[in-house]
């Protein structure tokens, strides 16, 4: 048997007429860029939410890159972040100016909050956790920290659409939240898109307009800004998708409910842990184990295909090198580094494929 670690073409078939014809409109209307398709995502997503602003933008990298900006973070100042993301988190900050902070993981592989505000200086100016995996940080704590230290807070939900935290969607209790739509993502486009989600008004029209040229109204250019807008084929797409985004969630939740249970009495192997009274959505699904290599090296054999979120974690990473980071300043994502792996998970998956996928691990680790 062949498992994808994401399989992308049977939610297309799945869709296909819808998507067709709402791409096939696109290409009628030749509504490339801007148009009803657009403004239609934005109010969708921002109604669906319950914020009263969505913006969208190219991807999600540019999603934190303005946020940053328009909250003007930039030269002299200092953002905390996770150690363990992938690098749009902390690349964003440097490009706005600032130096990235990185704090340690909890047992749920997000920022570990009992370690932040030891980290926190008067140069802090922002906090973003990244609600990784799927797996909803321990936002309530984040915010009260960032409340006391009058600091901004900016939610990564790139890996989290609609996941819940005490009955609240995450990235509704920030100044803003950032997401991602590539492909792969629970909420995924066709390519490249993304968009930020916001209460403050001011903060919003900024942002649209950074994101425009700097540009509310053609050739009134306010401010210098970028080009980053959501493409009007991605945004027909998101539109026909959208409202089947809590439904994916919720196979993705059973998906992995089941593969614990499945795995409950493998003993070399650490299932993911939920956090109390949140909704885990899934993007990925980590299990840990000693013996990482050999056992993804049996499944690629065996026709499975796995991955690792995140093989070398930020502190680590080359690009990172000037900041000094060692591995005792992180001690939990240096041992996860190597025992992190991601099993496939996508909404579609079959128990019979999850069942296949358990059967070989027990078989790895029983000969
Ligand atoms: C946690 C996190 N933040 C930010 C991003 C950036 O999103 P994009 O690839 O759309 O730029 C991603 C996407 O991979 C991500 O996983």
């Amino acid at each position: 048997m062949k498992i994808p670690f994401v399989d992308l073409k049977t939610q297309y078939k799945t869709l296909k007429p819808e998507i067709d014809k709402a791409i096939s409109n696109v290409l009628e209307n030749t509504a490339f860029i801007g148009g009803e398709n657009v403004t239609n995502f934005e109010q969708n997503f921002a109604k669906q939410y319950g914020v009263k602003s969505c913006i969208s933008v190219a991807n999600g990298t540019d999603a934190i890159y303005i946020s940053l900006k328009m909250l003007g973070v930039g030269s002299g100042d200092e953002v905390i972040t996770v150690a363990n993301s992938w690098i749009s988190t902390s690349e964003t900050i440097t490009q706005a100016g600032a130096k990235p902070v990185f704090v340690d993981v909890d047992e749920f592989f997000t920022i570990d909050v009992t370690k932040i505000e030891q980290k926190i200086t008067s140069k802090t100016k922002a906090i973003i956790p990244v609600h990784l995996y799927g797996q909803p940080a321990e936002i309530g704590k984040i915010k009260q920290i960032c409340d006391k230290h009058n600091l901004f807070l900016i939610e990564d939900c790139a890996q989290a659409h609609f996941a819940e935290y005490k009955g609240k969607f995450v990235g509704t209790f920030g100044d803003v939240a950032t997401f991602s739509f590539y492909p792969g993502k629970n909420l995924g486009a066709y390519g490249d898109a993304g968009c930020i989600i916001t209460d403050n008004d001011n903060l919003a029209k900024k942002s649209r307009m950074f994101a425009r040229h700097g540009a509310l109204k053609k050739h009134h250019h306010q401010i210098e800004g970028i080009n980053s807008r959501l493409d009007g084929l991605q945004a027909a797409i998101l539109n026909v998708k959208l409202p089947y985004i809590l439904e994916w969630n919720k196979k993705r939740l059973e998906n992995a409910l089941y593969y614990n249970k499945l795995l409950k009495d493998v003993g070399q192997i650490e299932t993911p842990k939920i956090r109390e009274d949140v909704k885990h959505i899934f993007h990925l699904y980590v299990i840990k184990t000693k013996k990482r290599e050999e056992l993804q090296a049996f499944l690629k054999e065996n026709g499975v295909q796995t991955a690792i979120h995140y093989p070398v974690p930020l502190p680590f990473m080359e690009a990172y090198k000037y900041l000094n980071c060692s591995e005792n300043d992180f001690p939990s994502v240096a041992e996860n580094k190597d025992r992190i792996l991601s099993l496939p998970m996508f909404p579609e998956l079959k128990k019979s494929e999850m069942e296949y996928v358990v059967d070989l691990i027990k078989k790895f680790f029983d000969e």
